[in-house]
């Protein structure tokens, strides 16, 4: 048994033994590092070393760590209570989030499902399209487009919508759903203040597929404006445009993953709030829409699952009308009273000017890196910044030089990238950068 006299290396030795981490080996031959604190953006390591924090806990922990108001905002909750069932009973906490979702998404949005991590509300958002088109005597409408190049999550049902070379296809090809792949979106989009290379025979290969399997389609599903853990791409906000009307034209739903874009990160409220016109945003909404990660500023886990009257009421006149979900930890007070404290936070700042500031100070300090000998491309869109490489990163060598140099990032593949919290400062902000560059200078 451990306990508080153990060594660092005695802690360090059991967690590589024992535990498993993220997409990690057993015994874990990478080197973990043990956080001893956070606060704002500094994470503290047990020996005592300091971290700038590039990464948001995964993109999460928009407000930084140890935030008052939000550990404020949980003690209070929890002295009223940690959690009830969500089945025949109701909360505060829980109305109050899910009447706030309701206002700041696209209004077409009514219904709200919540669940506990934002894979398991993808799975929500599939199962609400497929309950639907069961329920219109449609059972034929069982398959997914996506796009390839996407990422939904680790279960099997979103596993089955990842990108089909770079996700798990090839390890679980004989379990996995068979769904379909549009090519991934090349209209590279530099932001509201910047250039794509938009045209419309972007949408080509898409609209064949549709018109070839829309009889076999459920919805489309797509993360809006960035494909995150599947590259990092920032494509164009007249895509996003046009599969919405090529959704209404072939009659299949359209499922948007915000997990990763939603509540600022892009510079927009949300990713499907990026378009040329005020007019298209009041009208732009998806039929289904997930949101998680930063939903509860990286303090807890807890995802929600939207859809329109359209979707929800066609669910409640099938043959079977209930939505056929419902998780234990559903509706977690202490996790939706975080979520609405974080979301009044955010959203009492001028937090769009805040965004573009962040973007501002990226830009500036990861140009630099276009100069290094195997950088590929080096793009920033609101609080993200990434350095693509020519080749893929060794882990075993990097990581360790990134907290060497008192930074904390965690790349993937070819991608070396930062979404900092967005309380980050511009000293930090050019700090971090400048310290991403000097370790990929010395790396590369
Ligand atoms: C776009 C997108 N969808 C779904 C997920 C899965 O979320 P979770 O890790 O909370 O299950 C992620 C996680 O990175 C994501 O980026």
């Amino acid at each position: 048994m451990s306990d508080a006299s153990d060594s660092l290396q005695q802690l360090l030795a059991f967690d590589s033994q024992h535990i498993w981490h993220p997409y990690a080996a057993m015994p874990n031959p990478v080197e973990t590092f043990l956080v001893e604190k956070a606060e704002g953006v500094m994470l503290t390591l047990k020996d005592g070393r300091e971290l700038i924090d590039g990464m948001s806990s995964w993109w999460a922990a928009i407000h930084g760590y140890n935030h008052p108001v939000l550990n404020e905002a949980i003690k209070s909750q929890l002295d009223k209570m940690a959690h009830v069932m969500f089945g025949g009973l109701t909360h505060e906490p829980a109305i109050k989030l899910c009447k706030t979702l309701v206002e700041i998404t696209p209004e077409p949005l009514q219904k709200v499902f919540l669940s506990d991590s934002g894979s398991v509300s993808v799975e929500v958002a599939i199962k609400m399209a497929l309950q639907y088109w069961l329920s219109q005597g449609k059972a034929e409408k069982h398959r997914l487009l996506t796009l390839k190049g996407g990422y939904h999550g680790d279960t099997f049902a979103t596993m089955a919508v990842c990108d089909p070379v770079n996700g798990m296809h090839h390890l679980f090809d004989k379990v996995l759903t068979q769904h379909l792949f549009a090519e991934a979106p090349s209209c590279f989009y530099a932001g509201t203040d910047g250039n794509d290379n938009w045209h419309a025979s972007h949408l080509d290969n898409l609209k064949d597929m549709l018109q070839q399997h829309h009889h076999e389609v459920a919805a489309v599903i797509l993360e809006p404006i960035v494909q995150g853990t599947g590259g990092m791409n920032f494509y164009a906000p007249k895509f996003l445009q046009g599969i919405r009307e090529l959704c209404d034209e072939f009659d299949v739903l359209l499922i948007l993953d915000e997990i990763a874009t939603g509540f600022g990160r892009t510079g927009k409220l949300f990713g499907c709030n990026h378009s040329d016109s005020p007019e298209r945003n009041k009208e732009f909404s998806p039929d289904i829409l997930c949101l998680g990660k930063t939903l509860t500023a990286g303090y807890m886990t807890l995802a929600a699952t939207l859809c329109t009257d359209k979707v929800a009421n066609g669910i409640s006149q099938g043959e079977v009308p209930v939505l056929m979900h419902g998780p234990t930890y559903m509706g977690n007070p202490l996790a939706c009273t975080v979520a609405n404290t974080s979301i009044e936070l955010l959203l009492q700042q001028k937090w769009q000017a805040n965004i573009k500031r962040i973007e501002q100070g990226l830009i500036e300090g990861l140009q630099s890196a276009k100069e290094i000998k195997d950088v590929a491309d080096v793009r920033v869109l609101g609080a993200i910044g990434v350095i693509e490489l020519e080749q893929p990163v060794d882990m075993k060598t990097i990581q360790p030089m990134f907290v060497e140099n008192g930074i904390w990032i965690r790349p993937f593949g070819k991608l070396v990238y930062t979404m900092p919290p967005y309380i980050t400062d511009n000293r930090t902000l050019s700090l971090l950068c400048q310290k991403i560059n000097n370790v990929l200078e010395s790396y590369l």
